[in-house]
């Protein structure tokens, strides 16, 4: 139940909108139809008019523990009431290294060398430079080509643009950044309607060996992928390909990043992608769930053999890796993630992930006998679903995320993809309403 005050200020005045300019977001069109959230609890989030929004995307794939956990807000208050802030630069607080020790529990065996930053933009950014540090310290310099993939989400500053397979992204800003070349995607016309890992399109991987052979393996620093290309719409990998990634990546001595900013932390049903899909990468980088959304906070895994020939190579004394962000390991952002992993940990939440998945995946599947849904995948706790386009790509996914708001029910949209992300806290009963919901929406959006 909501108290009264709360119900107060939910139906309080409208602030002003003119001078918040929003990220990702139709400006103008929010402001004729704004889509507010004003309170959260649990699988839910309130609206202005105290109205329950069942949150199926947990919040951007960073609150699979349910929103507003005391627990947290308190490890985050008492955190700011005894060290509020430490400059990050040549002075260490204890929470960062227990965050640290934590994290490297979770990731694959060795790679346990965690540097921090505060968004997965950042972490991204971070990973691309230590392969350039790890290659030049080897006398490989010449190693500054990275390979990416179409459809491709890697974050927003520019060295993530130029890994971008978005066209909208790239357009703008051009391929600013560092040099890089793109396999193809993964989406295959063949795969549609699966779940789980596709039987089709293993060989999609040997498009790296391509790149090899047209550009030099002696010039490629590194290949990044998103194990499961979230953000355009959920396309998980062919069985086969991560495996032979891998093994083309060591072959040519080219360093493999999975950037795991939405796989990371349960989402799959495993610690990391990595660890579900049986493939270990040499950087994975994290982000989103790290602190379950309540902070803002990211962190790359290096194994130990990057980590150290980086820092060996640089004479005692001297600063090994000239990089870190002003709120690199905040002391509120590490109280905030030590407490979300405390919360993972003794309410077994990534291994709910995994039992929830069957049903989830179930019900998403039964979607495909509507007329407006061209497509739908799924892994985990994670799934897309195709909507067919209007007369301009995206219009259809702008307008269904719109009308499930009103109808009740969070989703992100990505053009014309529906992608689901519930709380791993979700219950049957709460899977089956979000389903039902967004079926109810297509429906009326058929008509
Ligand atoms: C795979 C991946 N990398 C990087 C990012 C960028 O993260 P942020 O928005 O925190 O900068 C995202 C965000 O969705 C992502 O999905």
């Amino acid at each position: 139940m909501l108290a009264m005050d709360t119900q107060a200020t939910i139906s309080g005045d409208r602030p002003d909108f003119s001078n918040h300019w929003m990220p990702f977001t139709a400006n103008r069109d929010f402001h004729r139809e704004p889509k507010m959230l004003c309170r959260a609890q649990g699988c839910h989030y309130y609206g202005e008019r105290g109205q329950q929004i069942l949150d199926g995307c947990s919040g951007l794939f960073t609150t699979p523990a349910g929103h507003a956990r005391a627990e947290i807000a308190d490890a985050v208050r008492d955190q700011l009431l005894t060290l509020d802030y430490a400059p990050s630069f040549t002075r260490g607080h204890p929470q960062s290294f227990r965050l640290a020790s934590s994290i490297a529990d979770l990731t694959p065996e060795g790679m346990d060398r965690i540097f921090f930053g505060n968004s997965g933009s950042e972490a991204v950014e971070t990973a691309l430079k230590v392969a350039l540090a790890y290659h030049r310290a080897r006398g490989e310099g010449g190693r500054d080509l990275f390979v990416s993939r179409e459809r491709a989400y890697h974050g927003v500053n520019f060295g993530g643009i130029a890994l971008s397979g978005m066209v909208p992204n790239r357009r703008a800003f051009g391929p600013a950044g560092p040099r890089v070349v793109h396999m193809r995607h993964t989406w295959l016309e063949q795969n549609r309607g699966t779940m789980g890992q596709p039987v089709h399109g293993s060989e999609l991987a040997d498009d790296l060996e391509r790149l090899v052979a047209l550009h030099g393996a002696e010039n490629i620093a590194a290949c990044v992928v998103e194990p499961i290309a979230g953000s355009t719409g959920v396309l998980v990998p062919p069985q086969g390909y991560l495996e032979r990634l891998r093994e083309l990546c060591t072959r040519y001595g080219i360093l493999l990043i999975f950037d795991e900013v939405i796989t990371g932390f349960g989402r799959l049903g495993h610690n990391y992608a990595a660890q579900a899909f049986g493939v270990t990468p040499d950087i994975i980088t994290m982000a989103k769930a790290i602190t379950n959304g309540a902070q803002p906070m990211a962190a790359v895994a290096v194994s130990r053999e990057i980590h150290d020939t980086i820092v060996d190579a640089a004479p005692e004394g001297q600063v090994e890796f000239f990089h870190g962000y002003t709120f690199s390991a905040h002391p509120a952002s590490c109280a905030a993630a030590l407490a979300t992993l405390n919360i993972y940990r003794n309410e077994s939440l990534f291994d709910r992930a995994r039992q929830m998945s069957a049903h989830f995946l179930e019900r998403i599947a039964s979607l495909q006998d509507l007329e407006l849904v061209t497509d739908v995948r799924g892994y985990g706790l994670l799934a897309g679903v195709d909507l067919a386009p209007l007369e301009r790509p995206g219009l259809r996914g702008h307008i269904a995320q719109k009308r499930m708001f009103d109808a009740g029910l969070h989703l992100k949209t990505t053009g014309d993809a529906a992608i689901i992300a519930p709380a791993f806290i979700m219950e049957t009963e709460q899977i089956d309403t979000l389903i039902d919901t967004l079926r109810g929406v297509l429906v009326e959006l058929a008509d």
